[in-house]
């Protein structure tokens, strides 16, 4: 197993006391003048005390001596820069002096012997060494504040670490190359073996090097992210990767959302690559992201032209149109010798064609060209063009750029999600024969393209939207503040509105035989308009004392909602005391029917359950965040989910949904309204509701839906667990797969239930805090398992025949999986 820890000394916690006396004895100085040079036991403190500057033992054994840069509030001693790794300073007198030309060096035994000193030749006439609250050593010209012009400056010579704002890459001019080297040791900060640098080679890449060797390959910047690194997505939260390339520099770099965050990123003694982060409480560096991370992500594990894909067995799979060069070693799970192609090309008759390898980490692009220039269809006609190439895909995510590969295409993976299309070029005879009718009918880079322009113009509009949302921010808040059910007779809506009349034709009376259920407010009946149209309609229970303003309030939300994972409203009809919604149709009824049903769960393979989950994800992430109002669903179950002819989940019954105010994020209530084991402990017990309730209704779902069992009724080995209960004893217990459906298994994803299983946990914690936010968990749904935080455990993980429903009886309600109307909280 490998050790994570990093490269810093935290042996040299025991000397930590030593440097604080120092540097409080020392006047809270930032500069170093020729005047006044640096003796050892000094140090200086950039202006806000975020870095200081002095000399470090890291060995307790040997008499080394160094100058380099550490954090000043961080507990754990940790170095960000060494000024002489290689040239430690060898006994304990030393001090570190500004010469008069600008030169630093460090020197031993009272000035006679110069150990280290800075290279790089620009001269400065004043010259002052600065500290800056960037952790860069700067030498720079008394005189000039501008903070912009260094004579030298310690970024330009990183040691093992990458500060926000530092550059990993070149500067072309003159040709200064900085990269990351690890520490040989724990104790010893001379240079190991283990670099991350960025090759500039094709469409530039970074690469971890182990000598002489990759251990590890980026991926190219993508526009957004670097290719190879899917988790990047998450990180823009926190920090923002930057790539830039022009004439004089080509580098990647990050920023900050939070300037006051302490992040760095390493290259460790054990050649890890990571991201930590630093935690106040509690009071630790946590380790974010690193790599090499997994099997696939060793260079090439599958040759050239072979796939990685963590989710297949084995790992290495052949591109479509190629089949194993060397089968046995291939079988016996070595699959470098990669793949050969089962036809060849046949370049001059121009029949060849291409194949799509989605989700790609696109294959090495160190021979690639790139030419921002060309659309897709442009390069893929390059790419024919050219009886060298071998496969063309968008340089970038955005469908602009065109990267062209004229070599064997080696180090190529796949993700489940986050990757890019790869197109790969094969001959006639080994294109699928849909692939190949779209190539001669000349419409493949049509199709290719729609979906380029249709992501496009859903970019523009929901920017739009966004800036339309932000502007009327004012507005709305003032309409919602005067929001009034009375107001809302469904006159002042887009809606189409259907006469009784009609309404009654279609179901043929509300005839029994129409009737598909119950929904929370009333019984739901299917029906055909004269068109031929299949409707289905909710009849408002005209008993039911709050039906009316839940009617009222399911309508106009639901008219202002469109989403694809979301029921859509067709209109409504409005009569006297009858009120009905007219829904599309879903000819698969509810979520419920399949997965509780011994028979019909068969039919939900595990694909389809995982897209289910994924597309419930997405319904529930548009209501609490992208629609434009914060909308809590409050009974999301399996019987709320729909589903098409395509299986494609859809939300329904937004009946006791709530607007909710931008500033809002929790609310009480005095009606407790939802379903038996989906609600989280703290709506059920004091009716405190928010969108992390709906996170916990999500989780139980998911959880139900990997497991085909209800959470509430269903009797697992110990009788005193429900499924959330049952669940987390698997995941302790390390048999975590137990919990799949065996009308799954063996047929799924090791991969993805248990990245699934995992979110579905995180969603059921106890405390709400601790729940993700459903931006996190559609993220994490698509991110290694390895990387999700773990989960605490759940709440109401156990039956409580009392507990926290005293106030009414479980029983009346738990028969049938209805929306009930509990007890009033407080
Ligand atoms: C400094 O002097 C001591 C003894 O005078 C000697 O052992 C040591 O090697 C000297 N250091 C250097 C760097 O020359
Ligand atoms: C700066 O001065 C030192 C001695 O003080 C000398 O060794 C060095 O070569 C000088 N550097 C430059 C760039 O002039
Ligand atoms: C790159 O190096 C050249 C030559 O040393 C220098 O003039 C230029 O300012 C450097 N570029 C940047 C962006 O630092
Ligand atoms: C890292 O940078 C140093 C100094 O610029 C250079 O000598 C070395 O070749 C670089 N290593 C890699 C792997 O880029
Ligand atoms: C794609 O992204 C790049 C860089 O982010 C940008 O310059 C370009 O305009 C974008 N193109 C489209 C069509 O969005
Ligand atoms: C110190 O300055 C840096 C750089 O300007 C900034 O990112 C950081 O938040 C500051 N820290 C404190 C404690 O003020
Ligand atoms: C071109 O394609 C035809 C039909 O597939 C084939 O018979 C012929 O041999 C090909 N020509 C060359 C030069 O490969
Ligand atoms: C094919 O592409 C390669 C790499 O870009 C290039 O060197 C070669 O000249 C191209 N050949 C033709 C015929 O265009």
């Amino acid at each position: 197993m490998r050790r994570l820890s990093p490269c810093p000394f935290v042996l040299l916690l025991l000397c930590a006391p030593f440097f604080f006396t120092s540097s409080s004895l020392s006047t809270a100085s930032d500069t170093l003048t020729p005047d006044s040079p640096l003796a050892d036991g000094d140090t200086i403190v950039s202006a806000n005390g975020t870095f200081v500057l002095g000399f470090f033992a890291p060995n307790p054994n040997s008499n080394n001596r160094y100058i380099g840069i550490w954090y000043n509030k961080v507990s754990v001693v940790t170095y960000v820069w060494v000024a002489n790794r290689n040239d430690p300073l060898p006994d304990l007198t030393g001090t570190l002096s500004l010469t008069a030309n600008g030169t630093l060096v460090i020197t031993a035994n009272d000035s006679t012997v110069v150990v280290w000193s800075s290279s790089g030749s620009s001269t400065t006439a004043n010259p002052v060494a600065q500290i800056l609250d960037n952790g860069n050593f700067v030498v720079k010209d008394a005189k000039d504040d501008s903070l912009q012009f260094f004579a030298l400056q310690s970024v330009d010579h990183p040691t093992d670490t990458l500060l926000p704002g530092m550059k990993l890459g070149w500067n072309l001019t003159s040709g200064l190359n900085r990269n990351l080297t690890a520490c040989a040791s724990l104790t010893d900060p001379s240079s190991g073996p283990y670099t991350l640098s960025l090759d500039i080679k094709g469409d530039p890449q970074m690469f971890l090097w182990s000598g002489s060797t990759h251990t590890w390959r980026s991926g190219p910047w993508n526009g957004e992210r670097l290719n190879g690194m899917p988790i990047m997505n998450t990180y823009r939260m926190y920090f923002k990767g930057q790539f830039v390339q022009n004439q004089d520099e080509v580098y990647l770099t990050y920023v900050l959302k939070d300037p006051s965050m302490l992040t760095r990123v390493i290259v460790n003694q054990i050649g890890s690559a990571q991201r930590l982060v630093w935690l106040d409480q509690p009071k630790q560096w946590k380790l974010f992201w690193y790599a090499p991370e997994d099997q696939c992500d060793d260079v090439s594990p599958c040759g050239p032209m072979g796939v990685c894909n963590l989710d297949d067995s084995p790992i290495c799979q052949c591109v479509q149109g190629f089949v194993p060069k060397n089968p046995t070693n291939w079988v016996l799970r070595d699959g470098t010798g990669g793949c050969i192609r089962k036809t060849p090309l046949d370049c001059r008759n121009g029949t060849d064609g291409f194949v799509l390898v989605s989700e790609a980490k696109l294959p090495d692009t160190s021979s690639s060209t790139v030419d921002m220039s060309l659309s897709l269809e442009q390069c893929r006609a390059k790419c024919l063009g050219n009886c060298s190439c071998t496969g063309y895909a968008n340089a970038y995510v955005n469908g602009t750029g065109c990267i062209i590969w004229t070599t064997q295409l080696t180090d190529l993976r796949v993700w489940a999600s986050g990757g890019q299309d790869l197109y790969v070029r094969v001959a006639a005879a080994d294109l699928s024969p849909m692939t190949k009718q779209s190539h001669h009918s000349g419409t493949a880079a049509t199709i290719i393209a729609i979906p380029v322009v249709l992501g496009t113009i859903l970019l523009l509009i929901s920017i739009a939207c966004f800036v339309r949302k932000t502007r009327r921010k004012k507005r709305v808040k003032i309409s919602k503040s005067a929001h009034n059910y009375q107001e809302a007779d469904g006159k002042d809506l887009e809606l189409p509105l259907f006469d009784l009349t009609t309404i009654v034709a279609a179901t043929d009376n509300f005839s029994a035989s129409n009737k598909l259920g119950e929904g929370g407010f009333g019984p739901v009946f299917m029906g055909t308009l004269e068109d031929g149209q299949k409707i289905a309609v909710k009849r408002l229970e005209k008993t039911s004392g709050q039906g009316g303003t839940e009617f009222r309030n399911e309508m106009e939300l639901i008219a202002k909602l469109q989403h694809r994972n979301l029921v859509r409203l067709l209109g409504c009809c409005v009569h006297g005391e009858e009120k009905m919604l007219i829904y599309e149709y879903m000819p698969n009824k509810s979520l419920d029917v399949f997965l509780f049903d011994r028979t019909k769960c068969a039919l939900l393979d595990w694909q389809t359950r995982y897209e289910v989950i994924m597309g419930i994800a997405r319904g529930l992430l548009y209501l609490h965040q992208d629609s434009r109002f914060r909308i809590i669903h409050r009974d999301l179950k399996a019987s709320n989910i729909l589903l098409d002819k395509e299986m494609n989940p859809k939300i329904s019954d937004f009946g006791i949904a709530r607007i909710f105010g931008e500033d809002e994020t929790q609310a009480n209530t005095r009606k407790v309204v939802g379903t038996y084991g989906y609600m989280s402990p703290e709506y059920a017990m004091d009716g405190v509701f928010s969108i992390k309730s709906d996170v916990f209704s999500f989780g139980v779902l998911v959880l139900e839906i990997i497991s085909g069992k209800k959470n509430r009724g269903v009797f697992f080995a110990n009788p005193d667990l429900n499924l959330l209960g049952h669940a987390w004893s698997l995941w302790k217990e390390g048999t975590r797969l137990d919990l799949i459906d065996e009308s799954v298994s063996p047929r799924y994803s090791a991969n993805e239930a248990l990245r699934c299983i995992k979110v579905g946990l995180l969603c059921v914690q106890e405390q709400p805090e601790d729940r993700p936010a459903m931006s996190s968990v559609v993220l994490m749904l698509g991110s290694a398992s390895a990387l999700l935080p773990e989960p605490k455990q759940p709440g109401f993980g156990f039956i409580s025949t009392k507990g926290p429903f005293e106030c009414s009886s479980p029983t009346a309600y738990s028969v049938n999986e209805m929306s009930v109307t509990m007890c009033e909280g407080r």
